[in-house]
């Protein structure tokens, strides 16, 4: 059975319905991606057009399967240890906050986590760098989806391949029985990161400031207003000398002076 096709019209309320969710402005080139990715709820709702499925997911009571069209319409992309030379950089930062004396509890933000990858990637390093020092990390997406996810903390082997040996052997433990093939993440490391959804285009939810925040391949989604806006709202998350990261292909040129960058991709606030 062929798909339904998408109208301009139909594909413009989808994407009026999408940045006013997340921010993000869909292309004319994503028409296909979109239809790949929505198709099967319009099946699963026996519904024939993408007019009746945004009527429905426009309609009241119906917030469940607007969530659902968003986790669809994010890209999720991540891996353990993406990008290596900030896990190096953040090594090296944490060897100096102790050298320099580290007081209280370090707190870092994975603030578009998908998954849960990279949050899991900074526990093993703060959990290897700082011992018994109190340390917690906070992570948090748009997606209810991969929030879900992330809390399961649980991996295809393939993706467990990511992490370096040593740590993996620590951190990850091997499924067994219908679990096998798969790694999950062990309750000592999972219990020191904490998921909640967050839309980084709204304003921010109370919390205390951070030593750190993470704020990779996500910027990338956005147009220029779209990454000033998101940029400086968590900019007033940051302890003064606090440090934040962006993906490697992002950059803050044009976008805020208040972070000066440190290296290309890693800013901090004087
Ligand atoms: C490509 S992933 C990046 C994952 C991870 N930071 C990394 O670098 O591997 C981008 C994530 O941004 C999330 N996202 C998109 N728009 C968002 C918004 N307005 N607020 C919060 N998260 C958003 C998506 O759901 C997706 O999980």
């Amino acid at each position: 059975m062929l798909g339904a096709t998408i109208s301009d019209n139909e594909f413009d309320r989808l994407r009026r319905f999408f940045e006013g969710a997340s921010g993000i402005k869909l292309a004319d080139s994503k028409k296909v991606l979109v239809c790949g990715r929505l198709s099967k709820r319009l099946r699963h709702w026996g519904l024939q057009t993408y007019r009746e499925y945004i009527d429905f997911i426009e309609a009241k009571g119906h917030e469940d399967e607007r969530q659902t069209a968003v986790d669809l319409l994010t890209t999720n992309e991540t891996h353990f240890f993406r990008e290596p030379k900030h896990f190096d950089f953040l090594r090296e930062e944490l060897a100096r906050m102790q050298r320099t004396g580290l007081k209280g509890s370090l707190r870092l933000w994975s603030a578009a986590s998908s998954t849960g990858e990279e949050a899991y990637s900074l526990a093993m390093t703060l959990a290897e760098t700082l011992g018994d020092r109190p340390w917690q990390i906070f992570a948090s997406d748009l997606s209810t989806k991969v929030l879900d996810d992330a809390r399961r903390a649980i991996y295809p082997a393939v993706r467990a391949d990511e992490v370096p040996r040593p740590l993996a052997v620590k951190y990850l433990l091997e499924g067994f029985d219908e679990y096998e093939g798969y790694y999950r993440v062990e309750p000592g490391l999972r219990k020191r990161v904490s998921f909640a959804q967050v839309n980084l285009m709204e304003p921010l939810p109370a919390m205390e400031p951070f030593d750190m925040i993470f704020l990779r391949n996500v910027l990338i989604y956005f147009d220029n207003a779209g990454k000033k806006k998101i940029v400086e709202s968590l900019v007033r998350r940051l302890k003064p000398g606090g440090l934040l990261f962006i993906g490697h292909s992002e950059t803050l040129g044009g976008i805020t002076d208040v972070v000066k960058p440190v290296v290309p991709t890693i800013y901090r606030l004087p």
